[in-house]
Order: C-alpha cells, then sequence, then structure tokens
C-alpha cells in the first residue's frame, strides 16, 4: 500500500526565547505535522514541555497537527491531559510502566491516534503484540532524551523488517534525521520522519522541508520501481 511521505520538525530544536515565531515558522515551511516531545526525567535524563506548550502551538497555528511523543515511564496518568491539550497523535514507549494496550485503547477513546515506539535497544518483537492496536510506529534511531546526536542506521532493521510485515503501518524515525540518514530511512521503508536540529537549524526551513521532500519522493518512487 502506498504510504504517504511526511516530514515533522521536532519543537525540541527550536529557538525558545521565541517559541510562536518558531511554531509559524514550522507551519509555514510546509510541515505535515509538528513532533513535540514530551520528557520526565524518570524515562530520560531530560525534561522538556508539559501539555501547555502543546495547547500554545494549537493556539498559535491551529491547523498545524500536533503529534505528541510521550517519554514518560507513566504515559498512562497523563493522556487525558494531552488529548485536552490538543494532541491529535499520542505515542506511547513500549518500554513504560503500564499496560501498554490499556493506554492505545484510551488513546483512542480520547479521539487522538495512538502510536508505539520502541528504543534502539528494544528488540522489535516487543511491539508486535500492539500492532493492531497502533496507526503508527515509531522506531527511535537515538536514544531518546536529546536532539542532536548522531543516527544508528542499524535501527533500519527494524523498520525494513516492520515494513515488510504491515505494509499498511505508518512507519517514522526520530533522532539524527538529516538529507543523507532520512534517504536511507526511505529506502528501509520509513514513510514518516522527524527532524529536530537539522531543519530548524536552517534560515530557510521552507526551501529546506521542500528540497528534503522532492529528494525522498525520488528516493521512494525508485524503490517502488525496483
Ligand atoms: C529525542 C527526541 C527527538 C529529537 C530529535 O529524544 O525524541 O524528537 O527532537 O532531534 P534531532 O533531529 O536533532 O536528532
Ligand atoms: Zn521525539
Amino acid at each position: 500500500m502506498e504510504k504517504k511521505l511526511m516530514i515533522l520538525p521536532s519543537l525540541l530544536a527550536a529557538d525558545y526565547g521565541c517559541l510562536a515565531k518558531e511554531i509559524r515558522r514550522a507551519a509555514s515551511a510546509g510541515a505535515d505535522a509538528l513532533h513535540i516531545d514530551i520528557m520526565d526525567p524518570h524515562f530520560v535524563p531530560n525534561i522538556s514541555f508539559g501539555p501547555d506548550i502543546v495547547s500554545l502551538v494549537r493556539r498559535v497555528e491551529p491547523t498545524l497537527y500536533r503529534h505528541v511523543h510521550l517519554m514518560m515511564s507513566r504515559p498512562d496518568l497523563y493522556l487525558q491531559r494531552f488529548a485536552e491539550a490538543g494532541a491529535q497523535t499520542i505515542q506511547v514507549h513500549v518500554e513504560a510502566d503500564c499496560d501498554i494496550h490499556n493506554a492505545l485503547r484510551h488513546i483512542r477513546e480520547l479521539g487522538a491516534k495512538p502510536a508505539i515506539v520502541l528504543n534502539p535497544e528494544t528488540p522489535v518483537e516487543r511491539i508486535l503484540p500492539y500492532l493492531s492496536e497502533a496507526d503508527e510506529v515509531l522506531v527511535m534511531t537515538v536514544h531518546p532524551g536529546y536532539g542532536g546526536q548522531k543516527f544508528m542506521g542499524e535501527c533500519l532493521e527494524k523498520t525494513r523488517y516492520l515494513r515488510k510485515i504491515a505494509p499498511h503501518l505508518d512507519i517514522m524515525v526520530d533522532g539524527g534525521v538529516n538529507g543523507e540518514t532520512a534517504v536511507k530511512a526511505v529506502e528501509n521503508g520509513v514513510n514518516m520522519l522527524v527532524s529536530g536540529s537539522f531543519l530548524f537549524a536552517k534560515e530557510d526551513m521552507r526551501k529546506a522541508v521542500e528540497a528534503l521532500r522532492n529528494r525522498l519522493e525520488t528516493v521512494k518512487r525508485e524503490g517502488e520501481k525496483a
């Protein structure tokens, strides 16, 4: 099945001194959605945003799709808060300390799209029991917690496998995505790409998103022909 290619700038890499302006910049760059990273310091060695930042995105750019990545030990306790704040897709980690089936079901009941995430060291088999309940799988290509890390190419074995067994699924990578690593990801079955530091560092984000999209569409078409 033909899966739409999507590019999602990650707000984590924005200039927090002018967040509203950065949100507008991502929207007018033609981003398919904005990726919003929520971290608790139990799950990762860092702290980022809370639900108020998700509402800020909704207020600043109501039509920009809000894609929320919960790097939390107990995401189950906060699903309603994030849904009410305007999260439209909610991603939970398979490594979280809660009942994942329940969490995915709850996200759907709240009117958002459920997605499942796995860390680089987690075997792909761990997410297989959840595939029928999730609209999307995120294969982390860095250890979560920080932007600006190096892409772990070995994780693409997982995306290749998932594309083979679940052609209908949206498959995403997050971490270290730039012009080169994005091509490798798409060659290995990925159709959704989160990119933080690479896109936000660009003076002209619109041009960068457009160039990336054109390049990836070509790679995808060539892959489909082969
Ligand atoms: C990392 C976050 C990513 C991060 C990616 O824990 O989940 O979304 O923003 O940043 P880059 O693209 O700079 O690796
Ligand atoms: Zn993320």
